[in-house]
C-alpha cells in the first residue's frame, strides 16, 4: 500500500496550472449519456474517481477513454439500464447515473450506494425528485427499482440545496417535454458547469447558481465538446498549503469567484491574495491568525475545504472554532492531526482548534480531503510525517505529490 513521506519545513513556492475539477467531470460524464453523438470533454484531471466512472460508462455500453487531459465518450451503444452493485460501489457518486440513464431509457435498476466515512449519504432527495417527475420507485433488498415510462415534467422543492439531487433531477429532466422546476436548487459552481455542459448539447436549462433552475425539455441532445471548469477545491487545498508554510504561491486557471468565502477566511488569517483573470496569488504570513468557519452549502464556505482549514489553525496564534454543518461525520482527520501534536477538541459538529506547532508522525488518511488536509500538516510540521491512504487521496488529487513537489515540497510517493 503506498505511502506519502513528508519532511516539513519547506515554504512552498512558484507556480501551478490547475485542472479540471472531479465534480464537475463526474455529473458531466454520467449526462453525456443523455446523448447518442461523441461527447469531447477537456481540461479533465486523471482521478481514480474520474477513473471509476469511465469504466462505469464503459460497462453501460458507453464506450468511453482518457487520452491526456481529454475524455471521449460515445454513447451509441448504450443499452444498459442496470447498474450492477460492483459498479455502484466503485464510488459513491455513481447515483449520479440515475437521472441520465432513466432520461435515456425511461428505466432504470441501481444499488443504494452506501454511506462513507463523512456520512450516511442518504439518497431519499433524489429519489423525492425523480418521484416528482413521476418515475415510480421500488426499493427492495438494497436495489432501487425505477419506471419512468410514465416520467412527465413537475416541479420540485428540495427540502434541502443537495448537489447530487439537484443534478440527478436536472439531468432526468432534460429530455422530458414541458418545463421542470428545482426550487432550493443547490448553487454550487459545478451546477453552473452542468447546466452550460446540457445547453452546448442543445438542451434548455436556466437558473444554474441561484435556488430555481428551470429545465425545459428538448426531444434530442447532441454531442458536444465542452471544457470543464477549474478544480476549485484543489485550489483551495494548494493555496492553504502557501498559507501554512509562508509559502508564495500563483495558482493559475482558479477563479476566484468559485473560491470567495475561502480566500476571505485565508485573508482574515493573514495571507495577501491578488486574484485576476490569470488566477489567484497567495502569500503566506510570518505568523498566522485564528479564523473561525461554518460550513455551508455555497456561497457559504464549502465542506470539501473544512479539513484543509482545519490543519491550517493547528498552526495559528491563537484559538479557532470550526463548525461541520453540512455532513454529520467529517472530523476523522482531526485524531490524525493530534497525533502531530495539535490540540483538537470535537463535540457533534463543532472542533475548537488551538493553535501551536505540529511535529512530523505516522497517520492515516480516513477520507479524501481528510487526507489532503494530513499533507498540509505534514507540510507545516518539523520532521517527517508518513500517511497511510494515499488511494483516499488520489481519488481528488492528481499526483499531489508531484504538485507539491514542484512547489518546493519535500514529499515523496513510496
Ligand atoms: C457533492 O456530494 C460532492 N461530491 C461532495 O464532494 C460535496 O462535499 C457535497 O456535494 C457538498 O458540496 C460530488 O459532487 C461528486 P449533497 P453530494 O447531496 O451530492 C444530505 C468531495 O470531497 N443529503 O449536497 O453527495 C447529505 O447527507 C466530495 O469531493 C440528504 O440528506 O452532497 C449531506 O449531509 C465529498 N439526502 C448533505 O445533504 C439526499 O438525498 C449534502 O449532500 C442527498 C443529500
Amino acid at each position: 500500500m503506498e505511502i506519502f513521506r513528508i519532511m516539513g519545513g519547506k515554504p512552498i513556492r512558484g507556480t501551478i496550472r490547475i485542472g479540471g475539477a472531479k465534480n464537475a467531470i463526474l455529473p458531466l460524464l454520467a449526462a453525456s449519456l443523455l446523448t447518442e453523438e461523441p461527447v469531447c470533454l477537456t481540461g479533465c484531471a486523471a482521478l481514480s474517481d474520474v477513473e471509476n466512472m469511465i469504466r462505469i460508462l464503459g460497462m453501460l455500453g458507453a464506450g468511453a477513454k482518457m487520452e491526456d487531459d481529454v475524455i471521449t465518450v460515445n454513447p451509441a451503444q448504450a443499452s444498459r439500464w442496470e447498474m450492477p452493485e460492483h459498479l455502484s460501489k466503485l464510488i459513491r457518486s455513481s447515483i449520479f447515473m440515475l437521472g441520465p440513464i432513466l432520461g435515456r431509457f425511461r428505466k432504470a435498476t441501481v444499488t443504494y450506494p452506501g454511506g462513507c466515512e463523512i456520512g450516511l449519504r442518504p439518497i431519499d432527495l433524489h429519489l423525492k425528485g425523480l418521484r416528482a417527475l413521476g418515475v415510480r420507485i421500488r426499493e427492495a433488498h438494497g436495489m432501487i427499482y425505477c419506471d419512468g415510462s410514465h416520467m412527465h415534467s413537475g416541479e420540485i422543492m428540495l427540502d434541502f440545496p443537495s448537489v447530487g439531487a439537484t443534478e440527478n433531477v436536472m439531468m432526468a429532466a432534460v429530455l422530458i417535454p414541458g418545463k421542470t422546476v428545482i426550487l432550493n436548487a443547490a448553487r454550487e459552481p459545478e451546477i453552473t458547469d452542468l447546466q452550460e455542459f446540457i445547453n452546448s448539447m442543445g438542451g434548455c436549462v436556466s437558473g444554474a447558481g441561484t435556488g430555481m433552475i428551470v429545465i425545459d425539455g428538448v426531444k434530442k441532445l447532441r454531442g458536444t465538446h465542452y471544457r470543464v471548469m477549474p478544480d476549485r477545491i484543489v485550489a483551495g487545498t494548494l493555496l492553504t498549503a502557501a498559507a501554512m508554510t509562508g509559502g508564495d504561491i500563483a495558482v493559475r486557471g482558479a477563479r476566484a469567484c468559485d473560491l470567495d468565502a475561502v480566500l476571505d477566511k485565508l485573508s482574515a488569517a493573514g495571507c495577501e491574495i491578488i486574484a485576476d483573470d490569470e488566477g489567484i496569488s497567495l502569500k503566506g504570513p510570518e505568523k498566522l491568525r485564528p479564523v473561525d468557519v461554518s460550513t455551508q452549502p455555497y456561497p457559504g464556505f464549502p465542506t470539501d475545504m473544512q479539513a484543509q482549514m482545519l490543519s491550517m489553525c493547528c498552526v495559528a496564534h491563537g484559538t479557532s472554532v470550526i463548525i461541520e454543518n453540512v455532513f454529520e461525520s467529517r472530523f476523522a482527520h482531526a485524531a490524525q492531526l493530534i497525533r502531530m501534536g495539535a490540540d483538537i477538541t470535537v463535540s457533534h459538529r463543532a472542533a475548537i482548534v488551538r493553535g501551536g506547532r505540529l511535529t512530523g508522525a505516522r497517520v492515516c488518511a480516513k477520507d479524501l480531503r481528510g487526507g489532503a488536509a494530513l499533507v498540509l500538516a505534514g507540510l507545516a510540521a518539523e520532521g517527517a510525517t508518513e500517511i497511510q491512504g494515499v488511494s483516499l487521496i488520489d481519488r481528488g488529487y492528481e499526483s499531489l505529490e508531484k504538485m507539491l513537489g514542484g512547489l518546493g515540497a519535500d514529499i515523496t510517493r513510496i
